[in-house]
């Protein structure tokens, strides 16, 4: 037997008996690579005699086809192999009853600014922050509120340090001036987030929520105030009308100054919103202070505004039907479970906003 017939032969049974990819390329490059057997045979052509030249090229070719056929044929069976390997492992039993698992559910205060956020922004407001460790200067003093001013006892503010001067933010409203400090005119924004006072009883809690609303423009009047809040409450209650009366107030902030309250009644045990002769305070307002503008280099000659503050858990307790506020921050997991939205269903006012 000549010697590419014997090489044939060994490389025949070689093949046959590989079960891995990597094997059979190794082989692979063993005879088709550069240096590789077969190759080298094809070199050695020049130096055959004229005679056996013809014979030698054919032999070596249909040798070459031969292997090379194997080696494909080889391949193929491997992959079907791999694959089936796979499908056998990774075979997924649809007949397996499902693993439990505990969703959670929105908590009533984030259900409603999220109801908040989405019918504000419906008419232009953007949405923004600030944070709860408040400095002096941005929850008092440039809100026109100085030092000594009354109004900062009205607070009962939780001071962080000796010389009072960072705090827990008392009321949502130093993000009126961050955001008048970080922008130019106008202005169209509100501000939900967790607000602090040292007060605590069924109605109130040390830690609370608000929601701060401020439009500044050229020409925004107090008309304009009172359609924006009554379009609120109206769509956040989900009723066609609705009770409203402006008082007459006092914030440093604003001037003139107003607290806001909805009509209610109660029928059969139930709170019903937007009709009787009963009155809820839910918000204050007003048109901010010439001396706010200046504080945030806003020409008060040139630009005016409204802007409002409202406590969130008081609508949600309201709209909810919850009727004592601690239950709110006790994270006791039944509540939840009971008071608590879907987090897959997300509010929006052309839908409906709660369900
Ligand atoms: N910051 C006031 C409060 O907490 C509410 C308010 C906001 C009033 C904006 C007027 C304008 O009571």
């Amino acid at each position: 037997m000549s010697d590419i017939k014997k090489l044939k032969n060994d490389f025949i049974n070689k093949i046959n008996e590989i079960s891995s990819l990597e094997n059979l390329n190794q082989t692979k490059s063993e005879l088709f690579g550069k240096n590789g057997l077969i190759t080298n045979e094809f070199k050695k052509l020049g130096s055959v005699s004229p005679e056996n030249k013809k014979q030698f090229a054919s032999d070596l070719n249909s040798i070459k086809d031969e292997l090379q056929n194997l080696i494909s044929n080889k391949l193929q069976k491997i992959e079907i192999e791999e694959i089936n390997k796979k499908l056998k492992n990774e075979k997924v039993d649809v007949t397996l009853p499902e693993r439990s698992f505990l969703q959670g559910k929105i908590h009533p205060v984030s259900q409603a600014i999220d109801e908040i956020s989405s019918i504000f922004s419906e008419i232009g407001f953007s949405v923004e922050e600030g944070p709860d460790i408040e400095n002096e200067h941005f929850n008092f003093s440039a809100l026109n509120t100085p030092d000594n001013h009354p109004a900062r006892d009205m607070h009962d503010t939780f001071y962080l340090d000796k010389d009072k001067k960072f705090l827990l933010r008392t009321h949502t409203s130093p993000v009126q001036i961050r955001t008048m400090l970080n922008g130019k005119p106008p202005f169209k924004i509100i501000a939900p987030g967790r607000t602090y006072r040292s007060d605590s009883d069924q109605t109130h809690s040390p830690m609370f929520h608000q929601v701060e609303g401020l439009h500044i423009d050229k020409s925004i009047n107090m008309g304009h105030l009172k359609g924006c809040l009554h379009y609120f409450i109206k769509e956040f209650f989900e009723v066609k009308k609705i009770k409203m009366r402006f008082r007459p107030s006092h914030f440093p902030f604003t001037e003139p100054s107003a607290e806001v309250d909805i009509g209610y009644e109660i029928k059969d045990g139930k709170i019903i919103i937007g009709e009787g002769n009963k009155w809820l305070e839910i918000l204050g307002c007003g048109m901010v202070h010439p001396n706010v503008l200046k504080n945030v280099k806003v020409n008060p000659d040139k630009f005016q505004g409204f802007a409002f503050g409202i406590g969130i858990d008081r609508l949600a307790m309201l709209k909810y039907g919850i009727n004592d506020l601690r239950a709110f921050f006790e994270s006791d997991y039944r509540w939840l479970n009971h008071y608590g939205f879907d987090p897959l269903d997300v509010p929006s006012s052309y839908r409906g906003l709660s369900r």
